[in-house]
């Protein structure tokens, strides 16, 4: 599809105090914006019928087989109001990019990537009310394809729909910058070598879903996954990627090992991180070191990222046979600079000197 021409079709708004209530106190992914954005895909036509729709539901017919074999795929971004009041969104680009290495390994077809950052405009434009002013809120926004060609042969689909929704987001956990406590799943893995651990699919967050549930039995917001052949070797968390900072204000994060998310925000961070002067490693990296470096003291920071989560200090880790906490369970500090430096980006009181934001 050449013709980037989007159909709108214009939704009943929801009335404006109803809105400022939601804003108010936003929560993350429970409120949806008045519109949201459709491209049909089929084998034959390539793209077409791009529309700007109201809001809603969509049919599905139950043989769609998104339904029976998962072939779904999505991202996340989110869009910030700088303090004059023009938006923007945080490397659209690398996420058209991902959503289309995630595309190839899920057999969905690639979206041309200008037609990717260009919904998200129409979307953000149209419902441009919806992002809140608050410091610490934006509006996440969820692209998203499903496979829904009507058949139950197991076969990649002759049929797609690419989607984009938003959702006005406060803080992913709740409680302000406070260090989260990570759960170490010890039988149960989201990814092995070959699999679909580094895309963005549906089937890596089903399989993330009963560990989670086991991390919030112990007390705990987020999983860490190892490698399931060695049980030590850090992937990832549940949504998030990982970085641990020594002593001497070194970072380390696990090398992208086919198994991990190539994490927009993870990639900014080295970036920042360099362009510091800290040495960043990008290497296996083990429980095991984590927790030496810890009792040590070589090892004196850690924290996740992701665009929901940003940047939020680990305090602790568990797992069903030790619990070690980090430091008093304080923020780092430089987690907590390196946060601020990447939320001064995306809301505008910090030069983009990466040129990372689009207007929308
Ligand atoms: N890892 C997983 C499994 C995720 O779901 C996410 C969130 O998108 C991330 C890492 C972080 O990626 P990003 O920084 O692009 O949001
Ligand atoms: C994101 O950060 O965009 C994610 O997909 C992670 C999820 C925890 C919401």
């Amino acid at each position: 599809m050449t013709d980037l021409a989007f159909a709108h079709t214009e939704a009943t708004r929801l009335p404006e105090d109803q809105r400022r209530a939601i804003l108010a106190d936003p929560g993350f992914g429970n409120h949806f914006t008045d519109h949201m954005v459709s491209i049909e895909w089929t084998k034959e036509a390539g793209w077409h019928n791009a529309s700007v729709v109201p809001y809603g539901p969509i049919q599905m017919d139950p043989a769609s087989s998104v339904l029976h074999y998962g072939q779904e795929i999505f991202e996340g971004l989110k869009a910030y109001r700088r303090p004059d009041g023009s938006i923007v969104t945080f490397r659209p680009d690398a996420n058209a990019k991902r959503m289309n290495e995630s595309a190839r390994r899920l057999a969905l077809p690639e979206l041309p990537e200008e037609l990717f950052v260009q919904a998200i405009r129409e979307l953000v434009r149209v419902d441009a009310d919806w992002v809140p002013t608050s410091p610490d809120q934006s509006l996440y926004i969820r692209p998203f394809m499903i496979a829904d060609e009507n058949f139950l042969g197991v076969r990649s689909a002759h049929r797609a729909r690419f989607m984009v929704i938003a959702s006005p987001a406060g803080p992913y956990f709740t409680g302000g910058v406070k260090p989260v406590s990570i759960w170490l799943s010890q039988d149960l893995s989201r990814a092995g070598r070959g699999g679909t651990g580094a895309a963005k699919c549906g089937g890596n967050y089903a399989a993330s879903l009963l560990p989670q549930d086991e991390a919030a039995r112990n007390g705990c917001q987020q999983v860490l996954f190892t490698d399931s052949a060695t049980e030590d070797t850090i992937d990832e968390l549940g949504g998030m990627n990982l970085f641990l900072v020594r002593a001497d204000g070194t970072l380390v994060t696990p090398r992208l090992n086919g198994n991990i998310l190539d994490g927009i925000t993870r990639k900014s961070l080295i970036q920042l991180a360099k362009d510091r002067g800290h040495a960043v490693e990008e290497r296996e990296i083990t429980v095991s070191e984590w927790r030496e470096g810890a009792a040590d003291g070589s090892i004196v920071e850690a924290f996740a990222c992701g665009t929901a989560a940003v940047i939020t200090p680990i305090g602790r880790l568990k797992s069903a046979d030790f619990t070690i906490d980090f430091g008093d369970r304080a923020p780092g500090p430089l987690t907590m600079s390196l946060r601020e430096e990447l939320t001064g980006i995306q809301f505008g009181t910090t030069e983009d000197r990466f040129g990372w934001l689009d207007v929308a």
